[in-house]
């Protein structure tokens, strides 16, 4: 199992950016998690495409480009879609209330050159996942009701990651693609293990990084904890 660390940059200081991008990846992050709130599908408003194409240039992982991860907590979501595919981003995420049409937007995420996530809140029922699993390069579990950084992880988001996990598996066993299993919401250093058992492959985590000094500590103790026998 690869396992990949997603600092969310919505924790990160807003006027030094770039810099918190490139402490981050150098700190030993995978994935940039950027999260686009519109004040409308979620009570917060935060950063658009601009935003992500300028952040793009700082996300390099001993020298390499890191996948820029867009969350988009965003209606209506196909017009955005494109804007961020020319910014940069290398996945799309959407939660499937979001859009009309869920079949349409993974299919437009993925022509824009994109792979294309679903997200499902606390109270979104697995369902949304059937019929679509060809067309999925990762599914997002919410552990918080999204909005906002900083909330309590809810524990029932542990019995969606077993079952969503087990979709994946029995998806991949009949030859399917790979899918990244995500969590995003109150994830830390000291729930994070039973958080890999549950099947995730993919942390993002926000306040628990960006809350301490040193990110390579949090990194390194979220990785102990991960492989710890
Ligand atoms: C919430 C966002 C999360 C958030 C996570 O709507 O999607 O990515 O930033 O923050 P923490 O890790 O602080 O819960
Ligand atoms: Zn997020």
């Amino acid at each position: 199992m690869t396992y990949r660390i997603a600092p969310s940059i919505l924790s990160a200081d807003f006027a030094r950016l770039g810099e918190e991008v490139r402490s981050v990846l150098a700190a030993g992050a995978d994935v940039i998690h950027f999260d686009v709130m519109d004040n409308h599908y979620v009570p917060n408003l935060t950063f658009g495409p601009m935003i992500c194409e300028a952040v793009k240039p700082h996300a390099l992982k001993d020298g390499k480009p890191a996948p820029i991860d867009v969350h988009l907590m965003v209606s209506p979501v196909d017009r955005i879609v494109p804007d961020f595919a020319k910014a940069g981003a290398d996945i799309i995420s959407f939660h499937p209330e979001a859009s009309a049409h869920v079949d349409r937007t993974l299919g437009l995420i993925r022509e824009s050159g994109c792979k294309a996530g679903l997200v499902l809140n606390p109270g979104t029922p697995l369902h949304y996942l059937d019929h679509v699993m060809d067309k999925l390069d990762l599914v997002l579990i919410m552990s918080v009701n999204p909005g906002f950084g900083g909330q309590k992880f809810i524990a029932e988001a542990l019995n969606k990651l077993k079952a969503v996990r087990a979709r994946i598996d029995a998806h991949k066993t009949k030859g399917g693609q790979d899918i990244w299993l995500e969590v995003d919401g109150g994830v830390k250093a000291d729930n994070i293990r039973s958080i890999a058992q549950a099947g995730a492959d993919t942390f993002v985590a926000g306040s628990a990084i960006f809350g301490q000094t040193d990110y390579k500590a949090v990194i390194d103790a979220m990785r102990e904890e991960i492989a710890r026998p």
